[in-house]
């Protein structure tokens, strides 16, 4: 059974002048102890899709599809559910650890507060976010339990936040963009913990990222997400062995040294999704669109070897 499974997931946001389709019909899916980076440029819908998959999408939302975790559909089974769901099925790591941590709470009530509510005792929940923090480098003789978020750095407050998943035990952690607040040096060592935590506990991982290089560093398996379609997917090693949709191509030339080239920004930007236009939402800034892109959305296609592209005149082997 797959840990996650997502089928045709789309998600409308309320707006005055009419819904926002912001996820188009999302497929993905992740196998127990496997790891996945969805990448993309800001207002891809990156952010949507971690915090539906966790029931966490924004108020009066209308959420479509199928979102199964562990077997169990999430879609549509209500609050009360989902938050046992996101006890011990799944958890999340934000953006922004200031805003998910409670700044007047010691780190170590909070970590414990997880297994608090699984119905462990005080004692237990606190040994075991002892070791939950030991285990993200905060080992309590040097970083006590009673320490409040504002006497960590940003980095720590990171791993804090990470310590107060692993304590939940997720068989699946989301992480969307968790190092974006952090600087460079400190980035590497929070990733690096995901990725060995991820490995050594067998928890799924769904890292959200703008950034190809990391997801090629990560994660066994790539999505790239474009205007809430996911345009190219598969093995890590398959998708930059071939970069095949000219969008993952475009990111990959953006980004400084990824391709050895010094990094040429995008023309023109993603379509809002109040204004998509018919076809391929990439065709207006694609240099290999045609009337056909134009018109028809290409279907995400998949060869022997699980890569697949969702392009009509995608990059072939050796090109
Ligand atoms: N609460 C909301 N109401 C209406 N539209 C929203 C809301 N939140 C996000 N959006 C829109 O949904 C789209 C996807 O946003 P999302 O935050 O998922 O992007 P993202 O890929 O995470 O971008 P970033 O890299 O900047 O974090 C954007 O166009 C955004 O403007
Ligand atoms: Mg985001």
């Amino acid at each position: 059974m797959s840990l996650l499974e997502v089928r045709g997931l789309r998600l409308d946001l309320p707006a005055p002048s009419g819904a926002i389709r912001v996820l188009r019909g999302v497929d993905l899916s992740i196998e127990p102890g496997g790891s996945l980076a969805v990448v993309g440029e800001s207002g891809a819908g990156k952010s949507m899709l971690a915090l539906t998959l966790l029931g966490l999408q924004p108020e009066g939302a209308d959420v479509r599809g199928s979102i199964r975790l562990l077997g169990r559909e999430c879609v549509g089974i209500g609050d009360r559910a989902m938050r046992r769901m996101r006890g011990g099925g799944i958890a999340m790591v934000f953006q922004e650890p200031q805003g998910a941590l409670n700044p007047v709470m010691t780190i170590g009530r909070q970590v414990a507060e997880g297994p608090r509510r699984r119905g462990l005792g005080r004692g237990a929940a606190r040994a075991l976010a002892g070791e939950a923090l030991a285990r993200v480098g905060l080992d309590p003789a040097r970083y006590p339990l009673d320490l409040y978020p504002h006497q960590l750095s940003g980095g720590q407050r990171q791993r804090v936040m990470i310590a107060l998943c692993l304590a939940m035990r997720p068989k699946l952690l989301v992480a969307d963009e968790p190092t974006t607040a952090l600087d460079a040096t400190v980035q590497a060592g929070v990733l690096a913990l995901l990725r060995d935590l991820a490995e050594g506990e067998g928890m799924g991982l769904l890292l959200v990222t703008h950034d190809l290089a990391v997801a090629a560093a990560m994660t066994e398996r790539v999505a790239v997400l474009y205007a809430g379609h996911i345009v190219e997917t598969g093995p890590t090693a398959a998708v930059f062995a071939r970069l095949a949709h000219p969008y993952t191509r475009a990111l990959a030339a953006a980004r400084p040294g990824l391709d050895g080239g010094g990094g040429v920004p995008i023309g023109g930007r993603m379509p809002s999704p109040r204004n998509v236009p018919p076809g391929c939402p990439f065709a207006p800034r694609c240099p290999r669109a045609d009337d056909r892109c134009r018109a028809e959305m290409p279907p995400l296609a998949a060869g022997a070897d699980g890569h697949a592209v969702a392009c009509f005149h995608p990059h072939g082997r050796g090109t």
